[in-house]
């Protein structure tokens, strides 16, 4: 069984590596019991304007949740990431950016991007922004992306990234949850030859008022030549409010737990909800994991493939590898355009040391054959990274073959917006690897398996994935709903954060994570709750009943299965199913695109009326043998409906 695989550490690499297995033994060993020293330490990595005297102060309890690291630093991120490293390495690269169209690139050093974010930075004060305003960044993967995210750090004003794949509703409603001033954005995104009008979108966005009542301006950076509507009282071009700025800003001296960002995420219940990221802790975190578990060291060239709008893109693009003053690729297109190599042509053309993507773009690669990659010289690959999702072992394998040629340790990290940081990691020079598995903690994460009563499991056993006690990335809150924070995830296991995923530990300590264990997606990586697809298929007028399960894909690890209910008077009709398709791409956007849709006449629910999520998500799965005990429904007949008319079939 593949499951069965071990991959040892490569003594050569071990031999270079910042980490190896005596030495991450026992640097874990000493953040377990001594936190304060450790992590004393170790914020040491970054810049500090003021030190700190204390350094944890946290607390799971369900009455008093407090999350505290650092707490009486005083540092800023932008200054952290830019300003320390212009003496010894102004002239050095910061961002490689690789354009959609493969003939545009730019390299941009330290020194250019200082000058960047201060230029914006001051144009954004000129615009009236202050430390702790929200502002909204709506844009495509462009350096300006980046420039935009430090230039609020800088200020101290607290950055809400939405990914420029989301709809126009999803932008204003995030908008008004975090009651954000400003938006920047850009004309038109291009990914895959296509062009999307951001600006567009953000026009639609504010013209709902309850997104208009607060964001009253609209910073818009020129992408393209193309045509575009204007309003002049609130839009304003990036490059004519930056160009006659200063590129003198100090950066705004912070204190460690001044947040520095917010992103909004998917849960089980209820709107996205906004996870708070805090200043100091963050950093450390991020930079520390983005040195060891992608064996960073100085010169190398750094790709990770996430969008800024995920968290990933947030903490391994950004912040994390421009805090370690690394050279950083951020890649504008898709895999697939201009055609299924250009994975391997940008690797070869920036001769990119770490290889960061999602097992979903793996597996669309696996799917064209090993020669996808064409003839691209792959030589100067060190290190491949996962994440986002469960890799099956199959991908795992061809990943190692095909892309590491045998010869790069993969590194599959498991972390969630809500940690900041990856969590569960191999530690290329010290972790022997098994395909499928994230392996072992990072510094200071205690993971821990508990069963449905919240009791603690010892040794080779399956259960909920919860974590013992804090570390400095963690999110320190949900904006303006702290008791949702704590609902959501201390309060089901008490005295421990909740992930939501569920996992195995083998014989050796090994974590296997095995997916979400409520009611949230993960399709192509993208994080979804089927409560807001659901949603958003209700208020569609054809619409009586929605249900939303998940159903394994052999592309995108979870495909989006929707039962659906119509109203009297509706027919079912391929015209129906293309509306509901395109009416949940628009409400929520196209990641939320339903996969199968079945017309239901009706649901399996119980007497009370709660609907069976179990037998549904059993009959998309095409696995209706073990569907358990239906006599408690109050209609049985319907199961045999549904099982008859089932779409995925083997
Ligand atoms: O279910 C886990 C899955 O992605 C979820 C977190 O999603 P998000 O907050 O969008 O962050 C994604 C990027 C960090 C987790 O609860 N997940 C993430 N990484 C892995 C994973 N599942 C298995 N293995 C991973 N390496």
């Amino acid at each position: 069984m593949s499951e069965m695989k071990r991959y040892p550490v490569d003594p050569e690499f071990a031999a270079k590596a910042h980490i190896d297995n005596a030495k991450y033994l026992a640097m874990y060993e000493q953040s377990i019991k001594d936190p304060d020293a450790f992590w004393g330490e170790h914020g040491k990595r970054l810049d500090w304007f003021g030190p700190y005297s204390r350094v944890k102060h946290t607390s799971f309890d369900p009455h008093n949740v407090d999350i505290r690291w650092f707490e009486d630093g005083t540092l800023n991120a932008a200054y952290n990431c830019l300003d320390r490293h212009l003496e010894q390495r102004g002239d050095q690269v910061a961002i490689i950016w690789e354009g959609d169209d493969p003939s545009e690139s730019e390299k941009i050093s330290y020194r250019d991007l200082h000058e960047r974010v201060c230029r914006l930075a001051n144009a954004l004060k000129a615009e009236g922004v202050e430390k702790g305003d929200v502002v909204t960044l709506y844009m495509p993967m462009i350096p300006e992306a980046a420039v935009a995210m430090l230039a609020c750090a800088r200020l101290g004003a607290v950055h809400s990234v939405v990914f420029g794949g989301f709809s126009p509703e999803a932008l204003a409603n995030r908008i008004e949850g975090a009651a954000s001033r400003l938006v920047i954005t850009s004309d038109y995104s291009r990914r895959g030859g296509k062009v999307v009008p951001l600006k567009a979108n953000v026009d639609e966005a504010l013209a709902d008022p309850a997104a208009a009542r607060y964001c009253k301006k609209v910073v818009v950076v020129k992408r393209t030549d193309d045509e575009l509507a204007w309003h002049d009282h609130r839009d304003l071009w990036y490059h004519e409010i930056t160009v006659k700025a200063s590129i003198e800003c100090p950066a705004e001296e912070l204190n460690a737990e001044d947040p520095l960002f917010i992103l909004y995420t998917s849960g089980s219940t209820g709107k996205p909800k906004g996870l708070e990221h805090t200043t100091g802790g963050y950093l450390v975190y991020a930079s520390m994991t983005h040195e060891y578990v992608f064996d960073y060291r100085e010169g190398d060239i750094y790709w990770c493939t996430a969008d800024v709008g995920w968290v990933t893109g947030h903490s391994y693009i950004v912040y994390g590898p421009l805090a370690n003053g690394a050279t950083t690729l951020m890649f504008e297109g898709v895999p697939s355009y201009p055609d299924n190599s250009r994975f391997g042509r940008v690797i070869e053309k920036h001769r990119v040391n770490q290889f960061y993507t999602a097992p979903t773009a793996i597996r669309a690669l696996m799917q064209q054959g090993e020669e996808v990659l064409g003839d691209a010289d792959l030589s100067s690959l060190r290190l491949l990274g996962s994440v986002g999702e469960p890799i099956n072992p199959e991908a795992w394998e061809w990943y190692h073959r095909v892309v590491g040629q045998g010869r790069c340790p993969i590194v599959d990290t498991w972390w969630q917006t809500e940690t900041g940081g990856i969590m569960i990691t191999p530690l290329p020079g010290a972790t022997a690897t098994k395909p499928g598995s994230a392996t072992r903690p990072f510094f200071g994460v205690q993971p821990a398996l508990v069963d449905k009563q919240g009791n603690e499991l010892e040794g080779a056993v399956e259960g909920n994935l919860v974590i013992k006690d804090s570390w400095p990335g963690q999110s320190r809150s949900i904006w303006g709903d702290h008791e949702r924070f704590v609902q959501t995830y201390f309060s089901t296991f008490k005295g421990y954060y909740t992930t939501g995923d569920g996992a195995r530990r083998d014989e050796e300590g090994y974590y296997w994570i095995t997916g979400r264990v409520d009611d949230v997606l993960n399709v192509s990586g993208h994080r979804m709750g089927t409560a807001e697809i659901e949603s958003a298929l209700v208020a569609h007028p054809a619409v009586a009943e929605a249900a939303v399960v998940g159903y394994p894909h052999s592309v995108k690890g979870q495909g989006i299965y929707v039962y659906v209910t119509l109203q009297a008077g509706f027919e079912q009709s391929d015209e129906l199913m293309k509306a509901l398709r395109h009416w949940v791409r628009r409400e929520i956007g196209p990641i939320a695109s339903p996969d199968l849709i079945q017309f239901a006449p009706g649901m399996p629910k119980t007497r009370s009326g709660k609907i069976m999520r179990r037998i549904l998500r059993k009959i998309a799965e095409d696995d209706f043998s073990s569907l358990g005990d239906t006599s408690t429904l109050a209609d049985p007949s319907v199961v045999d409906d549904l099982i008859a008319k089932r779409l995925n079939r083997w």
